[in-house]
């Protein structure tokens, strides 16, 4: 990369805009990867025109850029190389309007998650996405990762949350699709070309999302199952009996949670001899009968011998904690991190067959399952890590159990560099070329985020 080259950069971001290999390299390549980042040169574009003039620059030279949001993504989506030019929107918050009466907002990429969260709470709305990674995510990142988390029952993926967005091509042209109408059928839905696209079909600026009421009441239950059969009776139950109130339902194998309110871990707010245990939450308008209904449920479920025990949180502290012991899982780490889906109906099957061919072929290691039972959406964490010297094979045990079971091996993480070999275990010949051809339409220099999704 050439002095002119950093120079014409710096011209469009200023000074404080850039920032060199040191600068870069004291920032972690992501949560989950402690290692320096790796970079040419980090630029921080203010604008929209500033991040297409960028583009046009790289486009001219050939220069792969690589586009990073909260940096919490797990599949090396973010990652750069020393030769790159990373971009990042942290300059770029802003909430610019929220309309009431359609119940939308507009938001620049780079705001954090929980940020727009907790400004949207402030005027009576309820944003719904919603993830363990809030605090450091951004718009843009969960846009481009089509980000999932703990309320997708209820509100969808962000796939479903976006109205509207923003984004530069690779050749730095703006395409601007900021309706804001939950209908528009008029021609392709351009916006979900780049919903999902980890950046390498364009990098999303701004984004109109849809706002919900904020709840006047919200009930939540840990509670503890002896049978999958019952985690799924439960669920079946409060679907029907909470009226689609239901907003959360994440479930845990003993081993999770017994891994993570071990020695190092949190309190244990249920013995820790269980099958299962489930943390579900329900969302209403009407505090007083909102409760009534949520504690008939349980004492039905419970006299029923669907679940066979159960704590309800009295404070907001007391619910934090039972999300810290689905949230917080730095004791069962480090891991490989999967995030397979499947069926509901295939999971119990997935998961003997996985701990089958761990006997089988990984003796002594151990599969940590969670996850979004009610997306169909299971974590598993396997270990030990030792470095990575396991990937090949964790990733053959894990993926290939899936075979025949209906499933997906990304059900929201995405594919970055570390999924790219299994892309095919779910992706058809057919579909992998439709995906090539729009890769090589929009971005025919390969610059962005290459080798990412697509080899
Ligand atoms: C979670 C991340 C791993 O659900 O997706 O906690
Ligand atoms: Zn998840």
């Amino acid at each position: 990369m050439s002095a002119e080259f950093l120079a014409q950069l710096e011209s469009i971001v200023g000074s404080d805009g850039l920032a060199g290999p040191e600068a870069i390299a004291e920032r972690a390549t992501s949560y989950w990867d402690p290692s320096p980042m790796q970079g040419r040169v980090l630029v921080r574009p203010r604008s929209t025109a500033e991040v297409s003039a960028i583009l046009v620059l790289c486009h001219a030279a050939g220069q792969p850029v690589v586009i990073q949001g909260g940096l919490t993504g797990p599949v090396e989506g973010a990652v750069g190389t020393p030769s790159d030019v990373l971009v990042s929107l942290e300059r770029m918050t802003a909430i610019e309007s929220v309309d009431p009466t359609d119940g939308v907002a507009v938001v620049q990429a780079g705001a954090v998650l929980q940020n727009v969260q907790d400004a949207l709470a402030a005027e009576g709305f309820l944003f719904p996405l919603d993830l363990g990674a809030r605090g450091s995510c951004t718009i843009g990142g969960t846009v481009a990762t089509n980000a999932g988390g703990i309320n997708v029952l209820r509100y969808g993926m962000m796939r479903h949350l976006v109205l509207g967005l923003e984004a530069v091509m690779a050749d730095g042209t703006v395409v601007s699709s900021m309706q804001q109408m939950l209908k528009n059928n008029a021609g392709y839905d351009l916006k979900q070309l780049f919903i999902g696209s980890e950046g390498t079909l364009g990098i999303v600026t701004r984004v109109a999302v849809r706002l919900f009421p904020i709840p006047r009441s919200r009930q939540t239950v840990m509670a503890a199952a002896d049978s999958f059969d019952a985690v799924i009776g439960f669920l079946d139950r409060l679907k029907k009996g909470l009226a689609g109130t239901l907003s959360a339902y994440e479930v845990m194998w003993n081993n999770y949670y017994a891994g993570v309110t071990g020695p190092d871990g949190h309190r244990a707010p249920l013995d820790r001899g269980h099958a299962f245990y489930i943390i579900a939450e329900a969302e209403g308008a009407n505090p007083g009968a909102d409760e009534v209904r949520f504690e008939s449920q349980l004492a039905d479920a419970l006299d029923a011998g669907v679940i066979v025990d159960a704590v309800v949180p009295k404070s907001d502290t007391e619910r934090e904690a039972l999300w810290a012991v689905r949230e917080g899982f730095e004791a069962v780490l480090p891991g490989y991190i999967y995030d397979v889906s499947l069926p509901i109906r295939n999971m119990t099957r997935y998961v003997d067959r996985l701990n089958a061919m761990l006997d089988a072929d990984w003796p002594g290691a151990i599969a940590y399952v969670f996850g979004h039972i009610a997306d169909g959406n299971l974590h598993i964490f396997t270990a030990p890590h030792d470095g990575g010297m396991y990937r090949e094979r964790s990733d053959a045990i894990v993926y290939g159990c899936l075979e025949g079971l209906e499933g997906s091996v990304s059900a929201e993480h995405g594919i970055g560099i570390e999924k790219k070999e299994w892309l095919h275990a779910t992706k058809s010949p057919a579909e992998l070329a439709v995906m090539r051809s729009l890769k090589t339409t929009l971005d025919p220099r390969n610059i962005l985020n290459p080798g990412k999704i697509l080899s």
